[in-house]
């Protein structure tokens, strides 16, 4: 199969296409023949084999990915059989080995892709779905008639954010550059804060959550905004370090958090898709051969929604 597996540190130049066994299947595991992958920051990040990511580093062949969407060509479980249409985050953390036209998927990180949406759909959905639900229901406990401040909210994780804190009830407020205002009024959000103004220190001093996903001075200009005994939570491994201990000084709850393949919570994930009530936005699909391009548009920071590559 053609696989593309990282042979040492750098830039996106670094990532080879080459051609591997099909991955032996451990019991309780399908085979996934990937009709799309999703692309993160995540991804780059591990490319410099720094933070969390270090935790691969000596792994080899070392293949990128996490997320993908899929037919299931053989089986090791009663649960999927030949040519049910799966999706899922495999392996996180750890190695999911994604960017490859095989993968190797615990079938306890996957569910069934819902009939009526696409690969690019599903796959765009597994990560970044994923960890928006997982940080603001399990860890921010966000309920109907609180208030949150979504940052980066056009952004892969953001997106789905909004979608889900309007879905549970609660007053939305998100934060992006000018441009993606409409896109983020589109999406349900109730307040659009461009980051670059002074628009934040101006706000309302009273949301229940933040969800930052930015990090550093991002992590400085929401504290004053919370309520005392609200919520911060931070997503951006390497850039949110000091979270619990400023917020913990302010009065607040600072909290890290770090999304985990959970099979209860892809089923819900699954049934939002279905019922439409999450719609991924998707600004690029490129070719598996044009991953370099992929790369280079996470990388520039400014992505609307997701990048999907298609198998
Ligand atoms: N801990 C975990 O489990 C976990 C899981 C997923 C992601 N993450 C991390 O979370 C972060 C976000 O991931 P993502 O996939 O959502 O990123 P992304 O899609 O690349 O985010 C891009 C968006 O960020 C906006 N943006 C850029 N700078 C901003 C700023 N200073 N303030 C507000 N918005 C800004 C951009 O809007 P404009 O173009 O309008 O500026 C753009 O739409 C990454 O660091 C990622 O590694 C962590």
């Amino acid at each position: 199969m053609r696989a593309i597996v990282l042979k040492k540190n750098g830039n996106a130049n670094q990532l080879k296409y080459t051609e591997l066994p099909l991955p032996q299947l451990k019991e309780g595991e399908v085979l996934v023949q990937a009709k799309a992958i999703g692309i993160n920051p995540i991804d780059l990040k591990t490319k410099n084999r720094k933070g969390i990511y270090s935790i691969l580093q000596n792994e080899n062949p070392l293949i990128l990915g996490w997320e993908l969407s899929g037919v299931v060509t053989q089986s090791r479980s009663e649960k999927f059989v030949e040519g049910d249409e799966v999706f899922g985050l495999i392996n996180f953390p750890g190695h999911g080995k994604t960017y490859a036209e095989y993968v190797a998927c615990p079938t306890a990180h996957l569910v069934k892709k819902p009939s009526n949406r696409s690969h690019f759909e599903a796959a765009a959905t597994s990560l970044a779905g994923l960890t928006a639900y997982q940080s603001l229901v399990h860890l921010g406990g966000l309920k109907s008639g609180q208030k949150i401040l979504i940052h980066a909210a056009s952004g892969g994780v953001g997106h789905f954010a909004v979608q889900i804190a309007k879905h549970l009830g609660a007053y939305v407020a998100g934060t992006s550059s000018e441009k993606n205002r409409e896109f983020l009024l589109g999406l349900g959000a109730d307040k659009h804060l461009d980051y670059k103004t002074d628009a934040l220190e101006k706000d309302h001093k009273d949301y229940d959550v933040v969800l930052d996903t930015i990090g550093g001075n991002t992590i400085d200009r929401s504290i004053p905004l919370i309520k005392k005994e609200g919520v911060l939570i931070s997503i951006p491994s390497g850039k949110n370090n000091a979270v619990t201990e400023k917020a913990t000084k302010n009065g607040i709850k600072g909290l890290k958090f770090t999304v985990k393949s959970d099979e209860n919570d892809m089923k819900v994930i699954a049934d939002y898709l279905q019922q439409g009530i999450l719609k991924p936005h998707i600004s690029k699909i490129v070719e598996f051969d044009a991953m370099e391009e992929a790369h280079t548009q996470i990388a520039s920071g400014h992505t609307v929604g997701k990048v999907i590559v298609r198998l």
